[in-house]
């Protein structure tokens, strides 16, 4: 029997996890993958062993060392959970390192970064004209290391620019929509739903009215979940068929976009469709107090997230043939489904 090719998933109970799991399911070459899952819940383990054939380690991202030899067993590897946690990339590298040095294997990560490395502080107030291309290299790297997600991304990068012990490959979708089908979610493994646009219309329901961060002028990126999903599997693809001329380290920085949006072009969205739903008397958007912002979403620096500038071009996926199906006119069609099903959770 020729000897299959191991990979190892963080994050398939997540909501890009489990899209990207099931397309590596219904691969054309799924037989020749062996894959292995990280979860926390035994009972998810369970039912991905039994209903879905894939191998399950139970355990959380604060199990290094249990992570740094999961990982180094392993040929390729997709970190969807979290594109944070300094440690947990620092020892899934520790495992990309003892692979190389014992087997002197080349193992490929797939990190998972996001478009958030390139906001600023516009609070709303205004759209800004850069826009960051993936080709441009020299781009990237000016941006500055105190950037947000720059910590975990510059560890990643370097892991293959510098050292040379793995090949490292970055994804960083934008605002990722639209409510996730597959048989996971179905099965309750993986998550539906997304993070930016739920935040906006759970706080929105809260307050009875779509809210805004100031004007909402300041420009962000979006894609269907689907379309990010199948970005990670375009990449995939290209790796293990032309690793030559599939960038990585520097080159390898990919943004999953197909399409920009004003984010006071979200919440009319929500306030309509608040409005048809009866759930506020008036759709037009209110801009979020400062008080509101703490109680909302967490920290005033996470609100004000949501009136950031993040403009970038996925120019180097769509070079390896990614084609998006979805659309802008998507990403806002989507709300009215998706304040429905928050509605109903309220
Ligand atoms: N969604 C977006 O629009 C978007 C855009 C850009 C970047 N991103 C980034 O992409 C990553 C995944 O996003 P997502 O939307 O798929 O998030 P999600 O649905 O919240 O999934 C997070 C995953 O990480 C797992 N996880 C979290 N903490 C864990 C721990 N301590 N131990 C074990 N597992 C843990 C969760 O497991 P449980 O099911 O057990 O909680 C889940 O599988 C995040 O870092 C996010 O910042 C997301």
């Amino acid at each position: 029997m020729a000897v299959k090719t191991p990979i190892f998933i963080t994050g398939v109970t997540g909501y890009i996890g489990g899209a990207i799991l099931h397309r590596l399911l219904t691969h054309p070459n799924a037989d020749t993958f062996e894959i292995t899952v990280l979860v926390r819940n035994p009972e998810k383990a369970r039912i991905l062993e039994s209903q879905f054939g894939v191998k399950t380690i139970v355990a959380s991202h604060a199990e290094h060392d249990k992570i740094e030899q999961i990982v180094e067993a392993n040929h390729v590897i997709f970190h969807i959970a979290d594109s944070d946690d300094e440690p947990l990339i620092t020892a899934i590298l520790r495992g990309l390192k003892n692979r190389h040095d014992k087997l002197g294997d080349l193992p490929i990560l797939i990190h998972t970064s996001g478009t958030g490395l390139l906001t600023d502080n516009a609070r709303g107030e205004y759209p800004t004209e850069t826009i960051y291309s993936d080709l441009n290299v020299e781009q990237l790297k000016a941006i500055p290391p105190t950037a947000f997600h720059r910590n975990v991304d510059l560890l990643v990068i370097n892991a293959d620019a510098e050292d040379g012990y793995a090949r490292t490959y970055i994804v960083l979708p934008s605002t990722v929509y639209g409510i996730a089908k597959h048989p996971l979610v179905d099965a309750g493994i993986s998550n539906a739903h997304s993070m930016q646009i739920p935040k906006l219309i759970t706080t929105s329901l809260v307050r009875k009215r779509a809210g805004v961060v100031g004007k909402g002028l300041a420009l962000w990126p979006s894609v269907h979940i689907d379309d990010i999903a199948d970005m990670y599997i375009v990449l995939f693809d290209a790796i293990t068929q032309r690793p030559a001329t599939t960038g990585h380290g520097w080159e390898g920085l990919y943004f999953g976009e197909s399409g920009e949006h004003r984010w006071l072009d979200i919440s009319l969205a929500i306030g309509q469709a608040m409005h048809a739903l009866g759930l506020t008397d008036d759709p037009a958007p209110t801009p979020f107090a400062r008080e509101e912002l703490v109680p909302l979403f967490g920290s005033e620096w996470f609100g004000w997230y949501h009136g950031t500038n993040s403009r970038a071009r996925a120019d180097r996926a769509r070079a390896l043939g990614w084609k998006a199906k979805h659309s802008t006119e998507d990403m806002l069609a989507s709300v009215r489904p998706e304040v429905e099903a928050w509605a109903k959770k309220q």
